[in-house]
Order: structure tokens, then sequence, then C-alpha cells
């Protein structure tokens, strides 16, 4: 297994439309095991495949406090919503920033496991927002795109000047 190196807002990669994956192959269970690596050292609840920089429709989340309950999505797809909540959110492409978001408060999924066996269930309150926050990724979405122009334009300013610094 290996850490990725996770992309960071502005790049323009995080905004690249992600492919569904046709074959759930060895490699791409590599991928999986590698993607929750990532996110369990950064540490995350969620992580999609657009943030290590490889626009494939795949996702992984961890809700759970003991943090043992592994899980991926190839292709997610939401069926039907449910309800409104407003939640905080984070995200390991936008580091330090926490802003509410509205979402669904529950959401009906479907996608592929790492067998590529067909799965579809019922997302509920953080799950859902947590669900619906790593389909974004794969539309090139983020979840500052919900705040205000002048918020964003405010994190876009700080991640840019973080970056500066850093190199
Ligand atoms: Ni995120």
């Amino acid at each position: 297994m290996a850490i990725l190196p996770i992309l960071h807002f502005p790049d323009p990669r995080l905004r690249d439309k992600a492919r569904a994956v046709t074959t759930i192959d060895d490699e791409h269970r590599r991928l999986v095991d590698d993607m929750l690596e990532t996110m369990y050292a950064a540490p995350g609840v969620g992580l999609a495949a657009t943030q290590v920089g490889i626009a494939k429709q795949l996702i992984v989340f961890d809700i759970s406090e003991t943090r043992d309950t592994p899980q991926c999505l190839f292709n997610p797809q939401v069926l039907s919503t449910d309800g409104i909540s407003e939640r905080e959110e984070g995200c390991l492409s936008v580091p330090g920033v926490y802003e509410a978001v509205t979402r669904a408060e529950s959401v009906r999924v479907r996608g592929r496991d790492r067998e590529g066996k067909t799965v579809e269930f019922e997302a509920k309150g953080f799950l859902s927002h947590c669900i619906q926050h790593e389909i974004d990724h794969l539309d090139g979405k983020l979840f500052v795109d919900y705040l205000s122009g002048l918020k964003r334009s405010r994190i876009r300013k700080q991640a840019l000047k973080r970056r500066r610094e850093k190199s």
C-alpha cells in the first residue's frame, strides 16, 4: 500500500470530471487500498479518486469512530434524496477550512463494491453528507462552491499564500 499525494484547492485537476470504472480488477482494488491508507493517514473520513489526481469514479469513506469500517464505492450514484440538513464540512483538499453546507438529509445510493458487485443502500445524516461530498468531487465540485463568492475567494487567497510559503 502507498500514501498518495492529495491535491489542494485551487488545483485545476480538482475540477476534472471522473470517468466510470468499467472493469473492477486488482489494479483498481490496489487503488482502493492506497486511497484508504491515504485517507486514514491524513486523517479524514472520505476521499475521492479525483483528490489524488485520478479521474475515475471511485470514493472511499469510513465515518466510524473506531476507524475500522473501510468502505468503497465505484461509480456511485444518488438515486433519490429526502429532506435537507445543514452540517459543518471540511475537506482534505481544503485543509483548515470548516464551513456549514446544506445538503439532502438522506440519500439512496447505488454503486459497485470492491468485488464489482452492485450495492444499493440508504445513507442518513453525517454519512449522507459525506457521500454527497465525495460524489461532488467526482463531478469536479468542491464544498467551497456552496459558500458565498466572497468566502470562496478569501479561501482561495489563503490557499495560494500557503502554497507560496511552502515552496
Ligand atoms: Ni473533500
